[in-house]
């Protein structure tokens, strides 16, 4: 039976640096202090935790549960809860099996750029931002002039990405075992690396101007929709919840484990990792900008224009260690994206596969590295970029909001979330009590319904995404595209027999 030989979590503590390990990413590097700056500093710190507290964390509770409960991934979860569900937990695997193919591609670039720090390759000195935009575009990604335009492919980046999926393939072949040991150092290693970071970044002059930019409050921004937008978008990418991974990895979890605490410290260790990495980043921003004399919002950056540009221009004017500080900053984004990576190909698509169609874990973690190193191909063409764009927003914004919302909708109207209340409760240290049902049925759909009207589909339906222009298609319409033919064949998968029906 499944059950007898479903892999298990070794202990508490590794189950735990797993989850924490998934939730960290680029993110919180790269999203966070940004945010943080742009939306009223201090203020935006209020309303990030109000967002944890509200929606994230009883979020990854009802998704570490609902796994636990089950013992099965996201659609074996819906599945029990009724057969015409299935398919929104295989919506959800479509999500995660797209992310982690240009999840995968930032991690090539990331190692590339781990090796060019030795010589810092993009050249030094003055040039600032501008010499390093020129080898992140020209260089690293030989871009095209849009993504009508594939061009061809960029082979270190190829090479690359093949290096980081056979390094995942034997991460992940002998499952949660071998995962949850390597998960220790992907949440270890990027914290040590950031206070090394900091503590650079804190000896440069012009720190404490950027800190101060990061940190500053701007109370009135608490009435505007856009702090509310950008704390609760963040909520929701930041934890990994959305994206099938977590109900899987909590049905590794061993019965009698407590499920309340760790969602708890889960979301806290996350949301601390992001805070601290924003003192890490904004002190180099700080020092960036008074060493090229200018205020620090002119360098102020987020998305892969701060790791790929504007950081390795701030190391590029570093009196000393540049090259060192260059290295370790991106085997920090390495290790981050890694922990995220095996989360998502493993608890996000391995597992659920196996879940309904049984096979052995060899091969069907083989067969999940292999498809999806085949799709992230494009991503390494001279056009990639545009395309990790568009899929991105297609996915992880909208694929983990709407199938979020969704589970939400089902989980909480059409059964009964005092079912998992109480399978919780009955191992868990702390109770929640109903206002968790609360919040399931009413707090988290509302709130990601605004998120998605607010910040998306009131900006993508007007206009195309990023003015993209595909022959007939526009950005958005990929968008749509991708989002509706998932959900096509998530309804497929749906209707599939599982190995039950079938017979083995
Ligand atoms: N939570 C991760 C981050 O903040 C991102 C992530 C997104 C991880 C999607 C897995 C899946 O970077």
């Amino acid at each position: 039976m499944a059950e007898l030989t479903r892999e298990r979590w070794t202990s508490r503590t590794t189950f735990l640096f797993a989850a924490i390990g998934s939730a960290i990413g680029l993110g919180n590097i790269w999203r966070f202090p940004y945010l943080a700056y742009d939306n009223g500093g201090g203020a935006f710190l209020v309303a990030w935790i109000i967002g944890l507290l509200a929606l994230g964390i009883p979020w990854l509770l009802m998704e570490f549960g609902m796994g636990r409960m089950f013992q099965r991934g996201a659609p074996g979860v819906f599945a029990s809860i009724g057969k015409k569900w299935e398919w929104l937990g295989w919506w959800a695997v479509f999500v995660a099996f797209l992310i982690v193919t240009y999840y995968t591609v930032i991690i090539a670039w990331s190692l590339r750029y781990a090796i060019s720090s030795v010589t810092m390759a993009w050249g030094t000195g003055e040039e600032g931002a501008a010499g390093t935009a020129d080898f992140f575009f020209g260089d690293i990604l030989q871009l095209s002039g849009g993504p009508g335009e594939l061009g061809g492919i960029v082979w270190l980046t190829l090479g690359m990405l093949a290096l980081v999926w056979i390094v995942l393939f034997f991460i992940m072949y002998k499952g949660a075992n071998v995962i949850g040991r390597v998960a220790v150092f992907v949440v270890t290693i990027p914290w040590i690396i950031l206070v090394a970071l900091l503590v650079r970044g804190l000896t440069l002059p012009g720190a404490v101007d950027g800190l101060n930019f990061y940190l500053s409050p701007d109370w009135s921004a608490l009435l505007t929709g856009d702090i509310w937008f950008a704390a609760l978008s963040q909520i929701a990418f930041t934890l990994s919840v959305g994206m099938a991974g977590m109900y899987a990895y909590g049905s590794f979890i061993a019965k009698k484990a407590d499920v309340n605490n760790n969602a708890f410290i889960t979301g806290f260790a996350n949301n601390a990792t992001s805070f601290f990495a924003g003192f890490a980043v904004f002190s180099t921003l700080g020092f960036l900008a008074s060493a090229l004399n200018v205020p620090v919002p002119e360098v102020a950056a987020s998305g892969l224009g701060l790791a790929f540009i504007t950081y390795p221009a701030g190391i590029s004017m570093m009196p000393a260690g540049g090259a060192f500080i260059g290295v370790l900053f991106f085997l920090c984004l390495v290790f981050l994206g890694l922990g995220s990576a095996f989360f998502l190909a493993h608890g996000g698509v391995s597992a659920p596969l196996r879940d309904k169609f049984g096979g052995g874990l060899t091969k069907v973690t083989a067969l999940v590295c292999l498809a999806a190193f085949l799709v992230g191909i494009v991503f390494t063409t001279q056009g990639g970029l545009y395309w990790l764009d568009m899929i991105d927003r297609a996915v992880a914004f909208y694929g983990l909001l709407i199938t979020g919302a969704l589970s939400c909708i089902v989980i909480g109207w059409f059964w009964k979330p005092k079912l998992l209340r109480d399978h919780v409760n009955e191992t868990s240290d702390f109770k929640i009590g109903v206002w968790w049902e609360w919040i399931i049925k009413l707090v988290l759909p509302v709130g990601i319904i605004f998120v998605l009207i607010y910040g998306g589909f009131m900006v993508d339906i007007p206009e195309a995404y990023e003015g993209y222009q595909i022959g007939p298609l526009n950005g958005s319409h990929v968008v749509w595209i991708v989002l509706v033919v998932t959900l096509i064949l998530s309804f497929v998968l749906g209707r599939l027999k599982t190995r039950k029906e079938g017979g083995e």
